[in-house]
């Protein structure tokens, strides 16, 4: 029981560091416009170094924003948009502003296909279109009539290199130019400024990315490799036993750390919300913590109910190795760290698969010959080949 009452206390005291972490402000608190405009609300959005400032009015549903972007090139573009009925490009209705014949102008697209748009009508009503460039930041004003009258929309971002004949020309496709979406909540958002920097939110973000690899990443997987393989080696038991339990348990302590850290940015993440990687977290946490429980419940080797018992713990083990390694991938996507970090951890679970290939053949091996070897002598008691739990 010691053991385990001391990762609790682990657990407990990790977890409490990670929550008195300090606030933090956003760049977008401290934007002013040239035409004196006032909004309620503002967000720094995660890519493209773009902000949205906005004013809901609920009683009418009507959204009154400015959305600032650097364009990709000196007579670039600059676009927001709203998809009423898909996340991402297709299907966004969207407000792209760029310099035409020498005058800020905004044009609305209805984006039907990847490879080409035309200036249409929009399925929402907007209204009071205009835009400026100042110091090579283009600044798009527009007001219009929320579409499902919902406080929560997807929003699209993007910004250009170029317009030819007054059509904007393609984007590029850059990590940060395909991660640009994502889901708003208007009553959410920054509304004045606060104490901190944004130094410890990026800090947070990184401790929240290292605890999670640790943890789902590498010590989940190590775990259940040990487990699965390390048993058949009958000089092996019972440390491997300890082996594993001591990898799970404190993946787990760091898993819950790292679970945490997350629900701490999801909370700061004012008005963003990652909804599957949020999702595929909580179902994580819960399936990990279903999964300690085994440890108490686990019945005896011979007893008639270890054969569901071992169904129930290697499925849940398996699942939370799928989604943990799945929910990484989602947030190296969110996070976009130097590429090197996700190519870092794909070797390494390239490393982790082939050491596993490798154990899988080795054990084979080693269990179809004590097989045969116990049914030319069937009495030697060598029952070890049977028994992998
Ligand atoms: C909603 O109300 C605001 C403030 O009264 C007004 O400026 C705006 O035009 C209204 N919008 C619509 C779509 O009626
Ligand atoms: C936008 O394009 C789609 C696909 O062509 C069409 O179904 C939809 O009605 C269009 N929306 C508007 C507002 O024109
Ligand atoms: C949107 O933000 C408000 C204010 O922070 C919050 O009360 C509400 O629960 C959020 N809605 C969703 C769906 O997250």
């Amino acid at each position: 029981m010691d053991s385990h009452q001391s990762s609790v206390i682990l657990l407990l005291s990790l977890c409490s560091l990670l929550l008195i972490s300090p606030s933090h402000a956003q760049t977008c608190t401290s934007q002013t416009f040239t035409n004196n405009a006032l909004y309620t609300k503002c967000l720094d959005l995660p890519h493209l170094s773009s902000y949205l400032h906005w004013t809901l009015n609920a009683a009418n549903s009507s959204l009154s924003i400015a959305f600032m972007a650097q364009p990709a090139g000196t007579n670039g573009w600059v676009a927001w948009a709203i998809n009423p009925t898909a996340t991402g490009m297709l299907g966004a209705q969207a407000l792209i502003a760029f310099k035409s014949s020498a005058a800020m102008t905004v044009k609305t697209y209805n984006i039907t296909s990847f490879a080409s748009i035309a200036e249409s009508k929009i399925s929402f009503e907007v209204w009071d279109l205009s835009a400026e460039e100042s110091g090579g930041t283009i600044t798009l004003f527009a007001k219009l009539k929320l579409p499902g009258n919902s406080d929560i929309v997807n929003q699209v971002w993007q910004v250009g290199p170029s317009v030819t004949n007054g059509v904007p020309d393609i984007h590029a496709m850059s990590a940060a130019n395909k991660a640009s979406l994502s889901t708003l909540n208007l009553t959410a958002g920054q509304t004045s400024s606060t104490s901190g920097g944004l130094g410890s939110r990026t800090k947070n973000k990184n401790i929240h990315g290292i605890l999670n690899v640790v943890s789902w990443g590498i010590l989940f997987p190590v775990g259940a490799i040990i487990a699965r393989y390390l048993r058949t080696f009958e000089s092996a038991d019972p440390a491997w036993f300890y082996l594993h339990a001591f990898c799970q348990v404190s993946a787990y302590a760091i898993g819950v750390a790292g679970w945490a850290t997350g629900l701490r940015l999801g909370g700061q993440s004012q008005g963003i919300i990652y909804t599957d990687h949020r999702n595929i977290g909580i179902a994580l946490f819960c399936f990990a913590t279903v999964q300690i429980f085994a440890l108490f419940l686990r019945p005896k080797k011979d007893h008639k109910y270890r054969f569901y018992w071992n169904i129930y713990h290697h499925g849940i083990g398996y699942t939370i190795i799928i989604l943990g390694v799945v929910n990484l991938f989602k947030g190296y996507d969110i996070l976009q760290p130097a590429k090197k970090w996700k190519s870092a951890y794909v070797i390494v679970l390239i490393v982790l698969g082939a050491i596993s290939l490798l154990l899988e053949a080795i054990t084979w091996f080693v269990v179809l010959r004590r097989k045969s070897s116990k049914s030319t002598k069937p009495h030697d008691g060598y029952n070890n080949g049977e028994d992998r739990q």
